[in-house]
């Protein structure tokens, strides 16, 4: 089967090569542990062998991150240039007070009022992109951001694994991020995605520093072990080094 290459050295040699295409994957892990460089590093890759990438952001703007991630020499500013690469800021766009102004009732961009966007809009964001670009692989910061309609924790699940089923059929390699402070806590999305693959930045007392690490925790398909490997910031951005213990 072909895999497409996320370009992160030391990390697609864990997977065989690369992720299964037009597949969905959860990247999940604590602050500052490389989601969004990760998530970029993907894009980047795909974008140098030809694929439109689309990263969608939640909670950064887009100025932000592509200042940050321009910083690296993956090649951000010029792929943006080229139409290969487009970052989509899906984030709370009204200010305090906005919906109190009578000229902005109606102005919502959403389907809704509501400050997150609902599954749908992200969805039909994608679509565009899609359409328009011919988006091949894409990026969710993060899939805590989207708005899943119900507070009925069953009604909530069964919107996420739609969400992700609906994902499924639009034939892009998708990796969505997943803020995660508890690694023992599976939720809804770990089971309904293809793969699952954890970034960690604990503390170690041998060190007395943080570390940080990958673990590939799913991935259908695949021939893969679960260890924890370190994984060391660049200027070529993330790459992954040898196991842990
Ligand atoms: N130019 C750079 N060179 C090396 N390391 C950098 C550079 N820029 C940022 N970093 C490292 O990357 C870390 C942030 O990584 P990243 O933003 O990908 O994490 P994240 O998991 O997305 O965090 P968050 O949950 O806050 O969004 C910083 O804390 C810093 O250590
Ligand atoms: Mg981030």
């Amino acid at each position: 089967m072909n895999r497409e290459a996320v370009g992160i050295k030391g990390f697609d040699i864990l997977v065989q090569g690369g992720l299964l295409p037009g597949r969905v994957y959860i990247l999940a892990g604590p602050p500052g542990s490389g989601k969004t460089t990760f998530g970029v590093q993907f894009l980047a890759n795909g974008a140098k062998h030809g694929q439109c990438g689309v990263f969608l952001t939640m909670n950064e703007s887009t100025d932000t991150i592509i200042d940050d991630m321009s910083q690296y020499s993956f090649g951000v500013p010029g792929f943006i240039k080229l139409n290969k690469l487009h970052f989509v800021d899906l984030g709370p766009m009204r200010e305090y007070g906005y919906f109190e102004r009578p000229e902005n009732y109606r102005a919502a961009d959403y389907e809704t009022e509501a400050e997150a966007p609902s599954p749908r809009y992200v969805y039909e964001k994608i679509q565009e992109y899609i359409e328009k670009y011919d988006a091949k692989r894409i990026v969710i910061d993060s899939v805590s951001c989207i708005q899943f309609s119900s507070d009925d924790s069953a009604k909530q699940g069964k919107s996420v694994s739609r969400f992700i089923r609906n994902l499924k059929n639009l034939g892009c390699t998708t990796i969505l991020l997943s803020e995660m402070t508890n690694p023992n806590a599976y939720t809804i999305e770990h089971f309904a995605s293809h793969g699952v693959i954890f970034m960690h930045n604990f503390f170690d007392p041998g060190k007395n520093t943080m570390t940080r690490a990958v673990q590939v925790i799913k991935m259908r398909g695949t021939r893969h072990d679960c260890d924890m490997r370190t994984v060391e910031f660049s200027n070529d951005g993330i790459v992954v080094k040898g196991k842990i213990g």
